[in-house]
């Protein structure tokens, strides 16, 4: 790894404000034409990342997995899925991100493995109380014969969050955790014999020579000693993040967890990095994860589940400021993933879409795509103005709009069929990338096929168009990324700005930063002189949602 330091000074590692760029492997570009995106495809997409100037790429799972939840239940955790190539050409992708200076960040899912994986697949076979069995959460049901589930708790995609199976001899047996779907088990992890597989696994990647890890659910692998019945409100958001004290997010014990991995990482040079998906109540408990000897970085959700409203964007901007600093932590920014509503549509949504719900044919409440997209555009040009680090989310870099018209035969997402379509779940933020105007597929590959339908108005959101058009979104990030490396604004402190109440404003040394969240335009210094704007302005004149950077002399 040439251009990349072995070991930065304490405080000015890397992952503390670089700019992450998601890929969704399956989607981003498939160098095969079965029409799911592969490493391959990656590898030459690579110059267009750089040329964007982000500074590390996280991949999605693309381990050996039967794809019953796009990669999150995988069954071999040191290979590579057909599907998505060889761990030869995983090899490939890594040394070419690294000659041109990208670091790669690898999605680890350590909550659960997929029912196909070889020690499910025994514990199926083995006896009630068998070490095969204690990997897993196995527990006898309850009732006259065991008909009942254990406990009342609902799994993430909808329905009961435990299957029963059937014993060797035939008879019904025991049943299974899984918060997710039932082809997702989860692991018990007071397992020793758990976490010494998995401090195995990180060093399998870390000796191929991954920066770091995304590491999936982070904050379910522990549940409450005695698995005890929890009704959450109607309104709960499914991943957590909203109630406190839930049986299975956020319990204490995870900490060990992340406190046993972060000595594994700090054996590696090249500073590696763990990042939690972690959806938590309040920013002050999602700090926790990132205390100096747990992970380095977590999702700062709280941040992503803001409305576009200009006081509470300032409230969570001041308060994740103020939890990840007291932990010396940077926050980790983020608008847009794959489990989401991508931010182009959900900023200007008129109704809550909690995590996970997502929007279709039939969803009452349509955003506007031009209001979208311009709030999008400032509430980017926002958070790369932040000191910390910040996850960008593939395609977001062309102002994509979610896929809202999907038909329902074509939807591949685990909630779509566990709440029998009252839930349209993630399809609409995981649909391949436009890459060209013309030309099968919008160039995702060369044979037009694709596992979920493009819209056809993508054509205006294709790389090439927005390539050559200085007013286009891309044009726009590419600006950003620039100026902000220029600027340093990874780093640093921020200072608050008063431009009246529907305006988030501060300074970043002598750049003042200023997005408009009102109904009004807000008027800048008459000498203001433009850095980068998210759409066009109107004289000294910031029309509504639209946002600044700027150098005054007053
Ligand atoms: C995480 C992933 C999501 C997946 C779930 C189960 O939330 O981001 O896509 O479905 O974990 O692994």
């Amino acid at each position: 790894m040439p251009q990349l330091e072995q070991f930065a000074a304490p405080g000015s590692e890397w992952w503390r404000s670089a700019v992450i760029y998601q890929i969704y492997p399956r989607s981003f570009a498939d160098a095969s034409g079965d029409g799911i995106g592969d490493l391959p495809g990656i590898t030459a997409r690579l110059d267009s990342l750089a040329d964007l100037g982000v500074d590390a790429i996280w991949l999605s799972p693309f381990m050996t997995s039967p794809q019953r939840d796009a990669g999150y239940d995988v069954a071999d955790y040191r290979d590579v899925d057909p599907l998505f190539g060889t761990l030869a050409d995983f090899d490939t992708m890594l040394t070419e991100a690294h000659a041109r200076g990208i670091r790669v960040v690898i999605d680890l899912v350590p909550n659960h493995s997929s029912a196909q994986h070889a020690w499910f697949q025994a514990a199926l076979k083995a006896a009630p109380g068998s070490p095969e069995r204690a990997r897993y959460i196995f527990r006898d049901g309850k009732g006259e014969n065991g008909e009942l589930p254990p406990n009342n708790w609902e799994s993430v995609f909808g329905g009961g969050m435990w299957e029963r199976v059937t014993e060797a001899d035939g008879t019904p047996g025991q049943w299974y955790l899984h918060i997710f779907d039932p082809t997702q088990p989860d692991f018990d992890w007071t397992n020793e014999e758990v976490r010494e597989e998995f401090r195995s696994i990180l060093r399998f990647w870390l000796d191929r020579g991954v920066d770091g890890f995304r590491v999936d659910v982070a904050h379910g692998m522990i549940k409450a000693e005695g698995l005890p019945d929890y009704t959450p409100p109607a309104d709960a958001d499914s991943m957590g993040g909203e109630e406190a004290n839930v049986p299975y997010w956020g319990q204490e014990a995870v900490h060990d967890i992340y406190r046993d991995w972060h000595r594994v990482l700090a054996e590696y040079d090249g500073d590696r990095a763990l990042c939690g998906e972690a959806w938590l109540p309040t920013l002050k408990k999602t700090a926790l994860w990132v205390r100096p000897d747990e992970m380095h970085q977590t999702f700062n959700f709280p941040y992503l589940k803001t409305a576009w409203d200009a006081e509470e964007l300032r409230d969570v901007i001041r308060d994740s400021l103020d939890a990840f600093g007291a932990v010396g932590a940077p926050s980790t920014w983020v608008l847009s993933n794959h489990d989401v509503v991508r931010h182009a549509s959900r900023l200007a949504l008129t109704a809550d879409n909690p995590q996970g719900e997502g929007i279709g044919p039939l969803t009452p409440y349509k955003p506007d795509t031009a209001t979208g997209l311009a709030r999008a555009r400032a509430a980017t040009t926002v958070m790369l103005a932040l000191p910390g680090s910040a996850y960008l989310y593939q395609g977001e870099e062309l102002g994509l709009p979610e896929a809202m018209e999907i038909p329902d035969a074509f939807r591949q997402d685990p909630t779509w069929f566990r709440t029998n379509g009252e839930r349209y779940g993630r399809d609409g933020c995981r649909v391949p990338l436009p890459w060209t105007a013309d030309g099968p597929s919008f160039g995702f590959n060369d044979s037009g096929a694709s596992w979920l339908p493009q819209p056809a108005h993508w054509a205006a959101y294709a790389r090439d168009v927005e390539a050559a058009d200085p007013d286009s979104t891309l044009s726009l990030y590419r600006r950003l990324l620039t100026a902000r490396r220029e600027h340093g604004f990874g780093s640093g402190s921020l200072i608050w700005e008063d431009a009246g109440a529907d305006a988030v404003a501060f300074r970043r040394g002598d750049v003042h930063v200023v997005a408009n969240l009102g109904r009004e335009p807000i008027t800048l210094p008459a000498d203001a002189s433009v850095i980068v704007a998210s759409g066009p302005l109107d004289g000294s004149s910031l029309p509504v949602d639209t946002a600044v950077w700027y150098t005054a002399r007053e």
